[in-house]
């Protein structure tokens, strides 16, 4: 596996594969791997012939400095789990490299990026598509594998693709669970034996909504979808929504085409995100 710190280097590698014709795919990731990213990198084999992985914690899309500085950053662990899922390549730029020199960024994402997590995280979605339009300058790659579990983020780099009318084809991934349900994120590590426990509210509150998505209203399933979070101690709810799944809007009927389940919430002193998808058109 081949690992590169600049675009240059990777550059210079990508481009022989390119003249021959190589499909190439991007895994933009920010490190602290787990069975989540590797799903990627292994959709990822099956849709292209090189699979280049980023890793790089990117500053501006931090709204919590304390977010950033607590971001883990097992890069030996992560260049091993590459290594054995097949990654042909791993870009690891530095902040210079990435950001050489100050710079302001503001795309029109639609009413989108300030719904949910926009309204949590003022920001976010300008500094994830800031950094996602430069690995995707640096690698040009063909496809560009996102998961599901961030649903809002691969909604905003779609749009951010439409703006700069990029070819490149988005393909997203499904949320990867541990057993009991949580949803893999490298913020679990951050939870306590406790939190760890308590954080299982998330996915067992969208497993009743999907369960019984027919049995009630809206209304009714976001209601008792909220009541599994009365009591769990150290758990505060920030959103759960049923919402459309292009506008992120509450959804107004269950007839609508494109609905999905949102959550967000702290559990202990991580906030973890999760959702699942209803209905898609
Ligand atoms: P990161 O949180 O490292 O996630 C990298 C990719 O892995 C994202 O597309 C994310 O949705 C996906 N992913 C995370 N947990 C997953 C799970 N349990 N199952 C399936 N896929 C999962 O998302 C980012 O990094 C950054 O915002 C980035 C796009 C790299 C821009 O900096």
């Amino acid at each position: 596996m081949e690992i590169f710190k600049t675009k240059a280097e990777l550059g210079a590698y990508l481009k022989p594969l390119k003249d021959l014709g190589k499909k190439v795919a991007l895994v933009p990731t920010m490190g602290a791997l787990h069975n989540g990213h590797i799903s990627l990198i292994k959709l990822a084999q099956q849709n292209a012939d090189i699979i280049i992985c980023s890793i790089f914690v990117n500053p501006t899309q931090f709204t919590d400095p304390k977010d950033l500085e607590k971001y883990p950053r097992p890069i030996e662990h992560d260049l091993a789990m590459l290594n054995e899922a097949g990654c042909n390549a791993v870009f690891m730029p530095d902040v210079t490299e990435m950001y050489p020199k100050q710079e302001s960024w503001h795309i029109d994402l639609g009413n989108a990026e300030f719904l949910l997590e926009g309204e949590f995280r003022k920001g976010h979605y300008q500094g994830v598509t800031q950094i996602v339009k430069k690995l995707f300058d640096a690698v040009k790659p063909d496809v560009a594998m996102f998961g599901q579990k961030d649903f809002q983020q691969v909604l905003m780099i779609k749009n951010m693709l439409a703006y700069f009318k990029l070819p490149i084809k988005i393909i997203t991934c499904p949320i990867i669970r541990e057993d009991d349900g949580l949803a893999m994120s490298s913020r679990n590590i951050h939870l306590s034996a406790d939190d760890r426990i308590h954080a299982l509210v998330l996915s067992a509150s969208l497993k009743f909504v999907e369960d019984h998505f027919n049995d009630y209203s809206l209304k009714e399933l976001e209601a008792k979808a909220k009541a599994f979070y009365v009591g769990v101690p150290d758990v505060e709810l920030d959103y759960f929504t049923i919402a459309n799944g292009e506008t992120l809007e509450p959804a107004k009927s269950k007839d609508e085409n494109n609905l999905v389940a949102l959550v967000a919430a702290k559990v202990g002193s991580t906030r973890l995100i999760d959702n699942t998808i209803i209905k898609q058109a």
